[in-house]
């Protein structure tokens, strides 16, 4: 085990094609604000870089439906997401833009030293052509039918209902995104990154040495590394982005994913003159926070990168999130599907906490999770107000009805063994606490505080203070002391426990409490003497408010009428003018020759399972009459695999075997998609043989 003199902590550069939504918070942010604001609290020196991914076909595709230049694009987003951030109180050291002139330079400078190296392959090759719009289509340019899991609008680079990572050439039916052209092929030269020459290094290092990471990324970086890599592409043919620093190079950028991980340096090296100490020093701790869409390229393409480039440290961990759906279903920014934070931030104002409660408490850590507006109600109203916020409040305001508002003495003499209980409380539970945020466990740790207040509310509960003013003596004062002096050393050490997960109540705590700053440093955690005896304290202020039913209410309709809405309006603006990315209602025709190729066969399902490590998966074998086949189709997450068991479905009998997981699929399922995304099987009216051939 290392041992490291400081931390550099990188959070996903997000896309500066549109405002960030709370998935965004859930998946990256919030985890690695908390795990910054801990460490910090640790006196760890530690950096906290991020800033927006600007280059790139979502930056480009977004400034056609705008209608304006890709620099508009990202100067209007780069700045609606800075503040968003900002407002949501995630601590970076610095929040930069892969448009700026340092990242630039450094990532050319990272591409020409590679280059120099003789580290590319130059290849020429035939790649997918718009004839229509003279442009050359890559990545999300080009949708198609998804060999897995047939769905007909997958993109180029990878299927979002399945997750199937896709080259173009894999679409079935491709057609281009900018004029729904049937895209031709034709020449082009790029620089290819040998990956298959890093794969015996990248199984040492990443599935050898790091099996500590969580199962999802290990899992998916296991999968990758067991199937073979190949080279990719590391250019691009366009003019936004980041020239291609090589002679005879016009026309082409650095490819998104080349530059944007080396977006972490440069804006390093904004925020400090001492970045190669961050950088370039083996005692640097590199924490990669991203969400699982980003696991191949900062688990296999840049350690890769950085290995080849020499100079650099490696990731000690990525811990990865899965996807927040919201109200049960996937998040969607082109339907306008999901909660923006921008609105939030309007919606509640000066209340960030219990977004950041919700989203850490229901973080997907392990796997999707959903989001609701009930739920955010609920642990609100039933955890941060009625446990945490409750508990605070009754501390301080018996304080103020039995101890005149001054911290009360401790009669060391009359201590019984609950007092020594709850005392002990407060150690094991920064215990508890550290080591689940050392371990990236967010969930685990910010229960252990919650419970902790828990603890308090039981504690104040059996000692019932208020009982005992009168008819006892001095004995009834001294018993009211301790109770309430044991239950104002816990609210401190609360709001030191608290600080990483809630920094806003975590001030107001401190306000109430008339301490400075510094209390907050963790290894104040766990003492029993922070507060001093005869200290006079503020009148409480209530840290939560409940949230309203009509609230909640408010905001689903919010949620379910944008959805209609953007529907509407993206149909009145076709009407109006000729949309630049049209959405066809069929596919381009075909000839009857191209339909005559397909052959459709019955066939009967007769086992199915889940793929291990591929939630979207089952692994499916069909009888097809005259043969057996393995099918891999993306619907494990509408179907359990014993209910489709014998049932009999349509089959693309002669697509060509594709290898997923390891596993070779021998054709492809039909299946028919609602208007709310869920799948239905297409199968025969009734149980015809099996083998029979649909035409
Ligand atoms: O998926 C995304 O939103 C990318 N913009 C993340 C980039 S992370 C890093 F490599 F910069
Ligand atoms: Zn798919």
């Amino acid at each position: 085990m290392t041992d490291f003199n400081r931390i550099l902590v990188t959070a996903a550069l997000p896309y500066a094609n549109g405002p960030i939504h709370i998935g965004h918070l859930a998946g990256v942010y919030i985890p690695a604000d908390i795990y910054v604001r801990y460490q910090r609290a640790n006196k760890r020196d530690i950096k906290f870089v991020c800033g927006s991914d600007e280059h790139g076909v979502p930056i480009t595709i977004r400034a056609m439906k705008e209608g304006v230049s890709p620099q508009q694009v990202v100067d209007k987003y780069h700045a609606i997401i800075k503040e968003s951030m900002e407002q949501m109180g995630i601590s970076f050291d610095i929040y930069s833009r892969t448009s700026n002139k340092i990242h630039h330079e450094t990532a050319s400078d990272f591409f020409r030293k590679l280059y120099d190296d003789g580290l590319f392959e130059e290849k020429e090759t035939e790649q997918y052509f718009d004839e229509k719009a003279k442009t050359f289509l890559a990545d999300r340019y080009i949708v198609g039918t998804c060999p897995v899991c047939a769905n007909p609008n997958a993109y180029g680079d990878q299927c979002e209902r399945c997750g199937s990572s896709l080259s173009p050439d894999q679409l079935i039916n491709p057609r281009s995104v900018l004029s729904d052209a049937i895209p031709v092929k034709r020449k082009t030269r790029h620089w290819y990154f040998p990956l298959q020459d890093y794969e015996a290094w990248l199984k040492e290092w990443l599935l050898e040495g790091h099996k500590e990471w969580k199962n999802n990324v290990y899992g998916q970086c296991k999968s990758w590394l067991d199937n073979g890599l190949q080279s990719r592409a590391m250019t691009r043919d366009s003019n936004w982005g980041i020239k291609v620093p090589v002679d005879g190079a016009e026309g082409k950028v650095l490819y998104v994913w080349f530059d944007a991980p080396i977006g972490y340096i440069s804006a390093t090296k904004e925020l400090t003159g001492q970045w190669k100490d961050y950088w370039c020093k083996p005692d640097t701790k590199l924490v990669h926070f991203i969400g699982k869409d980003n696991i191949v390229f900062h688990c296999i393409i840049f350690p890769a990168m950085l290995k080849a480039h020499g100079e650099f440290v490696l990731p000690d961990n990525v811990p990865a999130n899965e996807f927040l759906n919201i109200e049960g279903d996937k998040v969607s920014t082109s339907r306008n599907w999901a909660v923006w934070v921008n609105d939030y931030v309007k919606d509640f104002p000066d209340q960030q906490d219990i977004l950041r409660y919700v989203l850490c408490s229901n973080a997907p850590e392990t796997k999707d999770n959903d989001f609701t507006w009930k739920d955010f109600q609920d642990r609100n109203n039933s955890e941060l107000v009625s446990i945490f916020g409750n508990f605070v409040n009754r501390t301080f305001v018996l304080m103020h009805k039995l101890c005149s508002g001054k911290v009360p003495p401790l009669h060391n003499d009359i201590l019984d063994d609950t007092d020594r209980a709850i005392i002990a409380e407060f150690e094991t539970t920064k215990n508890k606490v550290s080591d689940s945020l050392e371990n990236y466990k967010f969930r685990d740790a910010l229960f252990e505080v919650i419970d902790l207040a828990r603890k308090g509310n039981k504690y104040l509960q059996e000692k019932e203070p208020w009982k005992k003013q009168t008819g006892e003596g001095m004995d009834g004062q001294k018993q009211i002391d301790n109770c309430l002096h044991i239950c104002l050393q816990l609210t401190a050490n609360l709001s030191i426990l608290i600080n990483p997960f809630l920094p806003y109540t975590a001030k107001k705590m401190l306000h109430m409490m008339k301490v400075v700053e510094k209390m907050l440093e963790w290894e104040n955690a766990g003492k029993p003497n922070l507060l001093k005896t005869g200290y006079s304290l503020r009148e409480p202020q209530l840290l939560f408010r409940k949230i309203e039913d009509t609230e909640v209410a408010t905001q689903v309709e919010k949620l379910r009428s944008g959805l209609i809405k953007t529907e509407a309006s993206k149909e009145s603006s076709e009407n109006k003018t000729e949309s630049k990315v049209a959405a066809p209602v069929t596919k381009a025709e075909i000839q009857f020759d191209d339909f005559a190729k397909l052959d459709f066969r019955v066939g009967q399902i007769l086992s199915a399972s889940k793929v291990e490590k591929a939630d979207k998966l089952l692994k499916l074998e069909i009888d097809l009459g005259f043969e057996k086949r393995t099918i891999l189709s993306g619907i494990a997450m509408h179907f359990n695999p014993e209910e489709i068991i014998n049932k009999q479905v349509v089959v693309v009998a002669n697509l060509a075997p594709r290898k997923m997981r390891g596993i070779d699929s021998q054709g492809m399922i039909l299946m028919a998609e609602d208007g709310e995304g869920k799948l239905h099987f297409v199968s025969p009216e009734s149980i015809i043989n099996n083998g029979s051939s649909v035409s």
